[in-house]
This record gives structure tokens, C-alpha cells and sequence, in this order.
């Protein structure tokens, strides 16, 4: 049986497909080449717009474009969406089965058949009423999830933790994705994943990360040109999505430009922000991160040196800061190699997940 593992983030979705008659997994670009799908919902006109076409009109569209549209799986309060283009309201579950639907779509595009069997990442256990909600959503989407599983094990799950053949260790989980990171240590051994601790804070995030550069770059455009921008919501978002794609380029490279015609009041804004700059602004959420990595050794009463490997998660999770503070603070760990983006390893591993769960009952 062929399976889907969806990584539905706050922010961001990626798709893997398990092929059970290629014993192949895969992990699918959209329409745009894109490898993960930013969970923003649009309509303009007649037309519903998903994904990265959403995003891009959402500065001139604001009223009819819903952004992080998981989240509101999560708020109760909130059952309806008002859709002025529409002249009417959404339910909250209609709104996200939009988002299934371009999942199933990019799926049926891309693998040549329609898939609908799926399992789901979620951030933490769902009670009934939020499990209804993604069900559902889903359903309404034309996918069927078979199964829900937390983003860390998904993540283990993805690195091979799974196979019976792993030896025993002691393994860092860090899961730092657009909302929050959650740091979690396992016991893994010939594929039995024992979880021991997990901590999780909103300090620090790709949200803040991309917030703390859109801001230098306000200030910047406000001493170079006596305008103030960051009060104008427009030129902000506008700001904020050349900042994200700029800290991802800066993940790779040692700088990045950022460049925005007629950004406000009809000046255009153009710089060039190396990394060592854009680490500089990231010295709060990063005290953060060594207080979070920190308390969770000492709630879970281990040392440092007995971790022996690091599994990352979540986009921002790849940049070389990250990456070299865990190397400084775990001197006897490694990372596994492996040949995914950090951002695709929790949709890789639900469709693992997905596999197993077939293999299960044929
Ligand atoms: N290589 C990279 N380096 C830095 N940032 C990246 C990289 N790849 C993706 N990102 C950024 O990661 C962010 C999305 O991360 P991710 O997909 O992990 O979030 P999410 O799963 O939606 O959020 P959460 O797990 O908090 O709900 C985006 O801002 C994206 O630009
Ligand atoms: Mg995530």
C-alpha cells in the first residue's frame, strides 16, 4: 500500500510518499518545485489560492488570505473564518480541508495516482475534539489519515532509528522549526525508541529568528531614508518573507541580499546582511536555547557527554550556529548523515511511519 507522511507544521507543510511497489520513499516538490509548502489559504475571486502563490499575494490580499491555517485547528474558540471575497463565513475545518485538497492534488499530480492514506505529524498528543478537527479537515481533502505521530519520533523514525539492527545509545532530538523548539532525549536500541525527557519553548524560533532580522532591516531603511516602516503592515510583510528566504540562503552562504522595490512610500530597500551579522541578532533566542538544552539535562539528571548523537528537525535547525553550539556543548556526540533537508525529516518520517503500519497488516 502506498502511503503519504504529511509534516503539517505551523508555518510549513512537507509531503513524503512511501511507494510500496518501488520500495521507494520520496519527497515531493509542489507545481513551483518547492519542497514544502508554506499553510497559508487565499481566495481572490472565484479562485482559491494555496501554498507559495498564496504567500506572494498576501500583502495586497490580506483580509482573504488565512496564514498558519493549522493553528487554528488547535483554537476552539475560533470555529469560523470571514471570507469578505466570499460574502460568507469558512468553518475552520473547511479552511484547512482546502489545504488537504492541494496536498492530494500535488500527490495525484506527481505520483500519477491518487494516494489517500496518510499519517500526520502533530506537535504534541491531540485531544478528541482537535483529532476530529484534522480528521475531518483531512477527509473533506480527500485524505484518509490513518494515524497521527509526534514530530520527534517522526524525526528518529526518519534518521533510520527504527531499523532493529541500530546499537544502543542516547540520542538529542532538536526539533527547531517557525513556532518553537522542543529539544527531547531518547534511549534507542536495536529499533526500540524509549523516550526520556522533552522541553519545548516558543523563545526561540525561525518566527523570532526572522523578526529580529526584519526589524534591523526597518531601522536601517528608517536611518538611511528618515521614513519609519515598521509601522506600515504591508511593507513588514513584505519585509518579513525576503527575511525568511534570506536566513535560509544564510544557512549555506555567508550572506544574503535582500532587495524590495518600492518598499515604503516608494524607496526601495536593498542590503546585504552577512552571517556573522545575522548571528549577532540572534544573541537572546540563543540564550535561550543553551537555557532550554540546559534545564533538560538537569530535569532528566544527565550529562552532556553522554549524548551520543543529534537528530535536527525544522528548517531553522540547519543553520551552522545551531549547529556548532550543540557541537561545543556535546563533545561526544555526532550528527548521522544523512541525504534530506532538516525541514523534510518529519514528513519523511510519518511515511515511514506509514509503512510500518502497512506492514503491519498485510
Ligand atoms: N536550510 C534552512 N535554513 C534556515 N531556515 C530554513 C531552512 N529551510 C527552511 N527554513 C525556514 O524554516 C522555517 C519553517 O520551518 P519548519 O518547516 O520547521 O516550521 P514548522 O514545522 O511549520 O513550524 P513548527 O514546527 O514550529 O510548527 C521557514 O521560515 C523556512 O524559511
Ligand atoms: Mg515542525
Amino acid at each position: 500500500m502506498t502511503v503519504i507522511g504529511i509534516d503539517l507544521g505551523s508555518h510549513t507543510a512537507s509531503i513524503a510518499v512511501w511507494y510500496d511497489d518501488k520500495n521507494l520513499l520520496e519527497v515531493l516538490a509542489d507545481d513551483l518545485g518547492f519542497r514544502s509548502i508554506p499553510c497559508v489559504v487565499a481566495f481572490r475571486g472565484e479562485e482559491t489560492i494555496v501554498g507559495h502563490s498564496a504567500v506572494s499575494q498576501q500583502h495586497k490580499n490580506t483580509n482573504n488570505t488565512f496564514d498558519e491555517v493549522r493553528s487554528l485547528l488547535f483554537n476552539h474558540e475560533q470555529t469560523h473564518c470571514t471570507v469578505p471575497v466570499l460574502e460568507r463565513d469558512l468553518t475552520v475545518e473547511e479552511v484547512n480541508s482546502l489545504f488537504f485538497r492541494n496536498i492530494h492534488n500535488q500527490v495525484k499530480q506527481q505520483a500519477g495516482k491518487i494516494i489517500r492514506e496518510a499519517v500526520v505529524t502533530v506537535p504534541s498528543p491531540l485531544d478528541e475534539a482537535t483529532k476530529k478537527r484534522y480528521i475531518e479537515s483531512a477527509q473533506a481533502g480527500g485524505i484518509r489519515i490513518k494515524s497521527f505521530i509526534d514530530d520527534s519520533t517522526a524525526t528518529l523514525l526518519a534518521y533510520g532509528f527504527d531499523d532493529p539492527n541500530t546499537g544502543a545509545s542516547r540520542t538529542l532530538v532538536v526539533d527547531l522549526g517557525w513556532s518553537r523548539c522542543t529539544v527531547s532525549v531518547y534511549n534507542v536500541s536495536s529499533g526500540a525508541i524509549v523516550p526520556v525527557h522533552t522541553l519545548s519553548t516558543t523563545d526561540v524560533s525561525g518566527k523570532i529568528f526572522v523578526k529580529l532580522l526584519a526589524d534591523y532591516c526597518a531601522k536601517e531603511f528608517q536611518r538611511k531614508h528618515k521614513i519609519p516602516c515598521n509601522d506600515n503592515k504591508r511593507a513588514m510583510m513584505r519585509l518579513t518573507r525576503e527575511c525568511e528566504q534570506a536566513m535560509k540562503t544564510l544557512s549555506t552562504g555567508g550572506e544574503a541580499m535582500i532587495d524590495i522595490d518600492s518598499l515604503c512610500e516608494g524607496i526601495d530597500y536593498s542590503s546585504k546582511i552577512s552571517r556573522a551579522r545575522f548571528e549577532d541578532l540572534l544573541s537572546i533566542p540563543i540564550i535561550h536555547f543553551k537555557n532550554l538544552i540546559n534545564n533538560l539535562l538537569q530535569q532528566c539528571s544527565i550529562d552532556a557527554s553522554s549524548i551520543q548523537q543529534i537528530c535536527l528537525a525544522g528548517g531553522p535547525s540547519a543553520l551552522p550556529k545551531i549547529h556548532s553550539l550543540l557541537k561545543s556543548t556535546f563533545p561526544n556526540s555526532h550528527f548521522p548523515k544523512v541525504r534530506f533537508e532538516t525541514s523534510e525529516a518529519q514528513a519523511i518520517g510519518a511515511a515511514v511511519h506509514g509503512k510500518h503500519l502497512f506492514e503491519l497488516v498485510s
